[in-house]
């Protein structure tokens, strides 16, 4: 969600609380045997609890699923999933840029070192496919790399949007390619 949307969005529910509350105070002049201050007083206790629950929808959960079966390689992915929640928070909290741009520095920079540790591990179990996968880890990079400067440098793209992008490769890549050498782990480990 962008900084204006996320503003938006703060607005309406300000506005929503605000509006109950008045209702309330108007409510209980009709008695405090009437039902209706009592239910808004019920929707006002549960509005954090739905804002909640739509705020952590938008965070990436760890599950055993996503193993690949080596210790190391999984670490590395929590790693990775808490510092694309980190920079989700960041972003939902519209935090300064200098604090984004360093969470977004730490995450290339621990992407970059993950990949170089996940192909050494595939190199050395002789992963027949090891080229290609390699050039999927540097298409990342380049792209996020030009997903940030354009963010950074031109201002076309929100930090949400590489957020949502940086989600859905992992995710998908943990699922996908990186599941493809697990038979081959125990060659050479
Ligand atoms: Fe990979």
């Amino acid at each position: 969600m962008s900084t204006i949307t996320n503003g938006i969005s703060m607005l309406i529910v300000s506005i929503l609380i605000l509006t109950l509350f008045i209702m309330i105070v108007l409510g209980f002049m009709l008695g405090f045997a009437h039902p209706l201050p009592w239910v808004l007083i019920g929707i006002i206790i549960i509005i954090p609890f739905i804002h909640n629950k739509i705020v952590s929808k938008r965070f990436i959960k760890w599950k055993e699923s996503y193993s690949v079966g080596l210790d190391s390689i999984d670490d590395d992915h929590k790693k990775l999933l808490g510092m694309i929640n980190q920079l989700q928070t960041a972003s939902h909290y519209s935090t300064d840029d200098k604090m984004i741009e360093h969470i977004l520095d730490d995450l290339i920079d621990y992407t970059k070192y993950h990949f170089l540790r996940e192909e050494e591990i595939m190199l050395n179990c002789g992963y027949p496919e090891f080229d290609a996968h390699k050039k999927l880890h540097q298409n990342m990079i380049s792209q996020v790399t030009k997903f940030i400067d354009e963010y950074r440098l031109h201002n076309t793209r929100s930090i949400d949007e590489v957020t949502q992008y940086l989600k859905s490769w992992l995710i998908n890549h943990i699922n996908g390619s990186d599941k493809e050498y697990m038979p081959y782990l125990n060659n050479g480990m």
